[in-house]
């Protein structure tokens, strides 16, 4: 069997302005998503029969990575509530591109990748797969997993069903891990991962060295378990700058304050990084994409809290409190009626938890 597993994430700052390039902050967080694959006598999901319409992240993934490959049985288990603004559904992708990658192996030649998805061209395109040659070479199990890889074909998955508008920032940290940061530029002083492209924007992917100061401090997932379709909030904010073009200014807003917040992380002043979370919650309620059941969450929790704010696509899904005090915040948000994750700050990325009988198929013979 092979098994993979991804972390959900939460997003600190600049959910929906990092759609139009704007600077934006996400962390994993210690929820995930895991994904094991065998082989089987037909498509099967969690035991019943797989359906394309009910799964498209895993039906896109299956044509890019296992076209006519031999049926499989995929289990999916996690911890991260769907549909809730946690990365769900890119964490799944992620571990599903790891597992699918895994269990076909990839082909070398000249010792590089003979075939695959790899950021190092532009916009992320598909390389081979050249025809076999004598000498060329199949890499198999964990060494055939590349975190590029899979965060690109994630992002590929989530911009088809959010309408082509996704930025990369879900894939990025569900794939890597830690704190992500997207940018219009390169941040010298971060660390570059690569740039993606789509739809003419551009975004440059850094990872961040984190303080010590990150290990006293909590995140605290208010769920409201009101399901709210990424593609809905991102549209319905497409709309408002179509009819009124000079709210892109408080998107412009949001990208001022999200450099506050990252500079307050890399200093290690958990304040600032809290009072930056507590501005951006107010711009993202001024253009629409909060709630009345969020709104009541991030009341509860503000007493107890360096910073609160809605994280993800909003509309519903989940708001987050960073807080020293995780036991009172979290009783805070389920006495006002959410459901609680407690989460330690920057995750482990991608693991490819067990690549046993890998290849399950041999594209290449
Ligand atoms: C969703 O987690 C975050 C949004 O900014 C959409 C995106 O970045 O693609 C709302």
């Amino acid at each position: 069997m092979v098994q993979a597993s991804a972390p959900g994430k939460c997003i600190l700052f600049g959910e929906h302005a990092v759609v139009y390039g704007q600077p934006a902050v996400a962390v994993a967080i210690d929820q995930r998503m895991t994904v094991s694959l065998e082989i089987s006598d037909v498509w099967r999901i969690d035991g019943m029969r797989f359906s394309p319409e009910r799964h498209p992240h895993v039906e896109s993934l299956k044509q890019r990575l296992w076209a006519n490959g031999p049926s499989l049985s995929i289990k999916v288990n996690g911890d991260i509530p769907p549909a809730s603004g946690l990365g769900s559904s890119a964490a799944l992708s992620v571990a599903a591109s790891a597992a699918l990658r895994c269990a076909r192996g990839r082909q070398i030649k000249d010792d590089d990748w003979g075939e695959g998805w790899t950021a190092a061209r532009p916009n992320a395109v598909y390389t081979g797969p050249w025809d076999v040659e004598q000498g060329d070479s199949v890499q198999t199990g964990k060494d055939s997993v590349d975190v590029d890889e899979c965060a690109i074909l994630s992002h590929a998955v989530e911009a088809s069903a959010q309408g082509g508008r996704a930025s990369p920032l879900d894939s990025s940290t569900c794939s890597h891990g830690g704190c992500i940061v997207l940018s219009d530029k390169v941040e010298s002083d971060l660390n570059w991962i690569y740039s993606r492209t789509l739809n003419d924007v551009s975004w440059e992917v850094h990872a961040v060295d984190l303080p010590k100061e990150i290990e006293d401090v909590w995140l605290v997932i208010g769920n409201t378990g009101i399901h709210a379709p990424t593609s809905e909030q991102v549209a319905k904010v497409a709309r408002l700058l179509e009819n009124e073009p000079g709210r892109m200014r408080e998107i412009e807003t949001i990208g001022i304050i999200a450099r506050r917040g990252i500079a307050a992380l890399k200093e290690g002043n958990m304040e600032g990084v809290g009072r930056a979370m507590r501005e951006n919650h107010l711009l993202l309620r001024s253009i629409g994409v909060s709630c009345s059941e969020l709104e009541s969450l991030i009341s509860a929790a503000a007493p107890s809290s360096l910073g609160v704010k809605l994280t993800g696509a909003g509309g519903g899904g989940c708001m987050i409190a960073l807080t020293r005090n995780p036991k009172e915040t979290s009783e805070a948000i389920e006495l006002a009626g959410g459901r609680t994750l407690i989460s330690k700050i920057a995750a482990h990325g991608l693991i490819v938890e067990s690549d046993d009988n890998s290849p399950l198929w041999n594209p290449f013979e």
